[in-house]
């Protein structure tokens, strides 16, 4: 055989070789025989000083036309084994047990939700039930069945939002709906819903959101959670108010906490208290959260006023009531000595992310 004749051959054969080879571990070895140091094709292209001067570039084009199509054929085996090839892809897709996980993030409560649900637990232990009314509330609800009638300035401390039908009020404009459908600015209209669905004696929370057209800063927001708390019954006092109220704090607090009682003013409550615990975000020095006087406002309560039980279906000659009205969210700043009520809907997770315990 020439030279040129050797060299057809081993081109033949190498396409054959090669499809008979199911590893890359064969494909690797054929590439050793053929284009390997003492390889076959090498051997042969070592012969081309002997052949006939007028032969030689003939030949050696060839040599290298086939050494360049084997190398290729090669290239194109080992793509096409890393398919099918169950050892490789084995080796591709193991997984490596040793290897550390990578972490879930795992939602959890907002500081706000864990206040809310750690104060329904500890009213439920006092015998609360939970009675849930409305967000959007009339005007006969929030207002003139708790004792503020139209008109009465005592409405400025609960302006709000009013739901209007859409188009009926020119952008810009401020007119109240005709129809007095509001966004309720406290969960006070609930003590009615409760006392008209409900028979004495009636122990009721009202956790959920409120709404006022308010300046925002450090202390204040235009949206804000509120827990409504009533009683009804025959024989119900401040007293009984007051010791209830002393010992949520405490359960929420710590026993050391400090409490004052301050005289209150609510039209739909006689007579009518403020609640305040002593500043826990600067230990009752002064600060922008308690407004510099060391103390913080987190409740309004008082007895349920005459009247109210009377809109409410009960004769005040026979039933008293107390009512009081918690901030949870200032509650929660007292609690974690966050500065700026801000922070709760800005939707930082940096901030959220701290209260993972709540979970
Ligand atoms: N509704 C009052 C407020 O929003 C709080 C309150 C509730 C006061 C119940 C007395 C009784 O400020």
């Amino acid at each position: 055989m020439t030279l040129t004749e050797e060299l057809e051959r081993l081109r033949a054969e190498a396409t054959d070789r090669l499809s008979k080879a199911h590893s890359a571990d064969g494909v690797e070895k054929l590439r050793h025989d053929l284009l390997g140091r003492s390889g076959e094709l090498t051997a042969l292209m070592k012969q081309l000083g002997t052949v006939a001067p007028e032969e030689r570039p003939i030949a050696g084009r060839l040599a290298n036309e086939v050494r360049a199509e084997v190398e290729r054929a090669i290239g194109e085996r080992l793509e096409q084994l890393r398919g099918t090839d169950i050892e490789a892809r084995l080796a591709d897709e193991a997984i490596d047990m040793s290897a550390p996980g990578r972490p879930i993030a795992v939602g959890h409560l907002h500081p706000v939700a864990s206040t809310m649900r750690d104060l329904r637990e500890i009213f439920h232990a006092y015998g609360f039930e939970v009675f849930e009314g409305p967000e959007i509330e009339t005007e006969e609800y929030n207002f003139e069945l708790l004792n503020i009638p139209p008109d009465h300035p005592s409405r400025d401390l609960w302006d709000t939002l009013y739901v209007a039908e859409p188009g009926s009020v020119e952008a810009g404009e401020s007119r109240p709906d005709p129809d007095g459908t509001i966004l309720r600015t406290h969960t006070s209209p609930t003590q009615i819903r409760a006392m008209r669905a409900l028979d004495a004696p009636i122990r009721v929370l009202t956790p959920g959101r409120c709404f006022r057209h308010d300046a925002v800063d450090a202390s204040h927001g235009f949206e804000f959670f509120q827990i409504e708390g009533l009683v009804v019954d025959r024989d119900t006092s401040l007293a009984d108010l007051k010791g209830l109220l002393e010992e949520v704090a405490r359960a929420l607090y710590g026993r050391d906490v400090r409490t004052r009682f301050r005289p209150g003013y609510y039209p739909f409550t006689e007579p009518s208290v403020a609640f305040d615990i002593g500043c826990l975000v600067c230990g009752g020095e002064g600060c922008p959260a308690c407004k510099r006087s060391g103390w913080m406002a987190i409740l309004g309560a008082g007895m349920v006023h005459p009247t109210v039980l009377r809109n409410g279906g009960f004769d005040p000659d026979e039933f008293q009531g107390y009512a009081f009205g918690l901030g949870p969210d200032r509650m929660t700043m007292l609690r974690h000595a966050i500065g700026d009520i801000r922070l709760f809907f800005s939707a930082d997770l940096r901030f959220v992310g701290q209260f993972a315990e709540g979970r």
